[in-house]
């Protein structure tokens, strides 16, 4: 007999065959009703056993999250919001779980910070459950969407030995065991010689390499793990996080913040029609949690409408220039209410990105042409030679989402542009070629999938939506 997932079972609603089910057992009721999630959804199935039909030996050992397998006939349910059930014929426990250990048993809603402290474990609750279900699908999503597009998947270096957003935010890699590391005379670290000779790093971003492709295949997308030494202990940093890396040749800043808000909906309208359960789950849960907090912070719309919201409308576009101004005349300033100070070439704070989205506009905001100092050497200077051809995707609730550009295509102004900031030109040769052989306008962008993964979620802490995550105080395993 072929084992039926839970999910698929629950769909069907035919009844009177015969079918074996796998999971781990939720709860177990008045020695009869066996509660059976196998991960495929937040639903359990219920069996139903018979008095008297298995041994009592065997009855004690249905404690939560042992594991069993069960076969029986489908018959419909009076219980409570299930349509079937299934009437057990046979019940096989593969594995014991002691009630008494079981670190998820006697909570009923363990705390998020709890279940970080047991992230090993924290899969198995349906908060989670559903999160990972709706991270998969919109990782999914964006393959499709890219593949639709006929953009081509590069898997650009993990290794690397350039800083792609010169910001010197890299972890080091060395080749060597930690007592063998090479040292100067001083007893510092030889850096020099970390990776078989020669100095490199975790990549902080595949842009430089994904422009390689660009300029070959025209339309390239990277998707992989990232890796920034910053000290990220906030509720939107990750040591180690995903990011999403189209790069597009003979495009401009207009084509890229279209593809961007064409991506960015693409993917929330899949998980809305691929997810509805788990995000209707996820919506009630973050309702709970908007009653813990005072009336006005409360936010007015739930996760659902607010998604819809997002496919609905247009992301609002400001300049940087224009956003500033905003700021200036904003009922926040005069009452002095930033923490930050406002004023043209000013990095953007969360506060103020978080004015801008949730109290201005209240949607998504596009803000492009930064100041040149503030923004990395490959963006394109902008004919005024203050600003670049820079746009930032800020979310409500969340801030910077993506972050892209049209790239400096001319190599004049490129190398101009690296030694002001002391990006050293024979480290990047190689990048230089595409400017080079044939150079053209191309621009592109990175999505923080992890960020993504919270706006469609509804979660607020980053930790929340990676499986394991890599941050200042967390990497046990
Ligand atoms: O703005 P960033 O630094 O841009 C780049 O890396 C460009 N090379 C992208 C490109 O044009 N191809 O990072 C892009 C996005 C941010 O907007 C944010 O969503 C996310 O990556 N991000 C982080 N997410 C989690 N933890 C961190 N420490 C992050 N740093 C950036
Ligand atoms: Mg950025």
């Amino acid at each position: 007999n072929k084992r039926i997932k839970v999910k698929q079972l629950l769909a069907s609603e035919q009844t009177g065959h015969e079918v074996t089910v796998m999971g781990w057992v939720r709860t177990f009721r008045n020695n009869q009703f066996l509660a059976v999630n196998d991960g495929s959804t937040n639903n359990n199935i219920q069996i139903v056993l018979e008095l008297g039909q298995f041994d009592e030996a065997l009855l004690k050992r249905l404690t939560t999250s042992a594991s069993v397998k069960v076969t029986g006939e489908v018959v419909p349910s009076m219980g409570k919001g299930q349509k079937i059930e299934v009437k057990a014929k046979t019940l096989e426990i593969l594995g014991d779980s002691d009630a008494e250990k079981y670190p998820l048993q006697l909570r009923n809603r363990p705390s998020l910070e709890y279940l970080r402290e047991i992230a090993h474990m924290r899969f198995r609750t349906n908060t989670f459950g559903a999160v990972f279900r709706v991270r998969h699908s919109l990782a999914f999503a964006i393959h499709k969407f890219f593949n639709e597009k006929g953009f081509v998947y590069l898997h650009t270096p993990i290794i690397t030995a350039s800083d792609a957003e010169g910001a010197g935010e890299m972890f080091r890699v060395t080749s060597l065991p930690f007592d063998g590391t090479p040292r100067n005379e001083d007893g510092s670290v030889n850096f020099k010689e970390d990776f078989f000779g020669k100095s490199t790093n975790l990549t902080v971003s595949g842009q430089l390499e994904g422009e390689l492709g660009a300029t070959a295949f025209g339309e390239i997308y990277t998707f992989g793990p990232t890796f920034r030494a910053e000290n990220s202990n906030t509720a939107r940093h990750l040591a180690e996080f995903w990011m999403i890396e189209p790069e597009m040749a003979f495009s401009d800043l207009e084509d890229n913040m279209n593809l961007a808000e064409e991506f960015i909906k693409y993917i929330i309208q899949y998980a809305m029609d691929n997810n509805r359960e788990d995000l209707e789950f996820l919506a009630q849960r973050l309702v709970e949690e908007e009653k813990q907090k005072p009336q006005a912070e409360r936010s007015e719309m739930g996760l659902i409408e607010k998604l819809e919201f997002v496919l609905n409308n247009n992301f609002e576009r400001i300049t940087y220039t224009e956003a500033i101004d905003i700021l200036l005349q904003s009922p926040a300033y005069k009452k002095k209410k930033f923490q930050y100070e406002v004023k043209w070439g000013i990095d953007m704070q969360s506060e103020h990105e978080r004015y801008l989205v949730e109290k201005h506009f209240k949607k998504p905001v596009i803000v492009t042409n930064y100041p040149k100092d503030i923004k990395a050497f490959y963006m394109r200077l902008n004919e005024d030679g203050k600003t670049v051809a820079a746009m930032d995707i800020l979310a409500p609730g969340i801030g910077e989402i993506v972050g892209g550009s049209q790239r400096e295509e001319r190599l004049e102004n490129l190398e101009a542009r690296m030694k002001e900031m002391h990006v050293p030109a024979e480290d990047l040769w190689w990048y230089l070629d595409t400017r080079r052989f044939g150079t053209v306008p191309h621009a592109g962008f990175g999505l923080g999938f992890e960020r993504m993964v919270l706006f469609v979620t509804g979660m607020t802490n980053i930790r929340d939506v990676i499986a394991f995550p890599r941050t200042p105080k967390t990497a046990e395993f």
